[in-house]
């Protein structure tokens, strides 16, 4: 169990950005604020567009900037702000102690190299301590279940299946022994079996290597089981947060009610978030 009374990995605070172009400003992330111990797991949710992958990407510092800016905001990890890094040292933090797994394996992975190739590449930056990089990378393809590691070494993406790919891309994440896994959207993509494997593999690898981790998604039926506290988020706001159980079983927030409610339970697979009142929320929402 970690301490809660430890430093936190992860504290964000009062983090705002915008996106600038030549006819208007978007503001896509608005004040939030959130904190991560070590070890722990934090689902972040909220319908398209609420500002999660932005908040996600500015952790490792990954949006293009212009058009991206910060407009306030720390984000402290290990007690060191992220945000005011320079780039060189910021690089030990991205892809090192912060990895990414994202919802399209397919898109990560670099079409024209073999997976051994990637896998190497990426222990070559972040793991200047490993000697046999073949060795460690064919353990971790079996970590994640990869039952051929050999073969799945010389294999190509486009030779595995979309679940195989997103092993393979948290193998990745696997070699360089984050402290903190983010997992944007990981199993959006994949068949509803596949998403419960993967699913399962990242609880598993999670208690396996302490690591925390932060789940980003739009659906709430995957929350219950995996994380331990709740951020929702609505048009770049977070609306209400909190331990999973009690939010689960009491949503204070008329949004957070909304999107539970819409959790498609068996039999009812067409239940839909266009039973979410928008204006009361925006009555809800601006202050007067
Ligand atoms: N590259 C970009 N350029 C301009 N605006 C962007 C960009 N990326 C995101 N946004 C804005 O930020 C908002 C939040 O996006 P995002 O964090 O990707 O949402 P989601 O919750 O679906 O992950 C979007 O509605 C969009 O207006
Ligand atoms: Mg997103």
């Amino acid at each position: 169990m970690p301490d809660p009374n430890a430093t936190p990995l992860l504290e964000v605070s009062d983090l705002s950005i915008e996106f600038e172009s030549a006819e208007r400003t978007v503001v896509a992330v608005d004040g939030v604020s959130f904190s991560m111990a070590a070890g722990s797991t934090l689902a972040v949710v909220g319908e398209s567009g609420s500002g999660k992958s932005v908040t996600a990407l500015s952790l490792g510092r990954l949006l293009p900037s212009p058009p991206a800016r910060i407009r306030s905001g720390r984000v402290v990890f290990e007690g060191i702000d992220l945000l005011t890094l320079p780039e060189p040292a910021l690089r030990h933090y991205r892809g090192g102690k912060i990895a990414y797994v994202f919802q399209e394996p397919s898109t990560s992975l670099n079409p024209v190299f073999s997976v051994g190739f990637q896998l190497s590449e990426a222990m070559a930056l972040h793991r200047h301590d490993l000697a046999d990089r073949r060795g460690a990378g064919l353990a971790a393809l079996t970590e994640v279940g990869i039952r051929d590691p050999e073969r799945c070494w010389r294999s190509y993406p486009h030779e595995l299946s979309g679940g195989m790919q997103q092993r393979v891309m948290i193998a990745m994440a696997l070699v360089c022994r984050p402290r903190l896994l983010v997992a944007d959207e990981p199993t959006t993509a994949l068949d509803v079996t596949i998403q419960a494997q993967i699913l399962g593999l990242l609880r598993e690898i999670r208690s396996r290597f302490g690591m925390a981790i932060l789940l980003i998604t739009h659906n709430f039926g995957l929350v219950k089981g995996f994380a331990d506290h709740v951020v929702v988020m609505f048009r770049g706001k977070i609306v209400e947060q909190g331990p999973t159980d009690s939010l689960l079983a009491s949503p204070r927030h008329p949004y957070t009610q909304a999107l539970i409610a819409c959790v498609p339970r068996l039999g009812d697979s067409k239940k839909r978030l266009a039973t979410i009142d928008y204006a009361r929320l925006d009555s809800l929402l601006t202050p007067s």
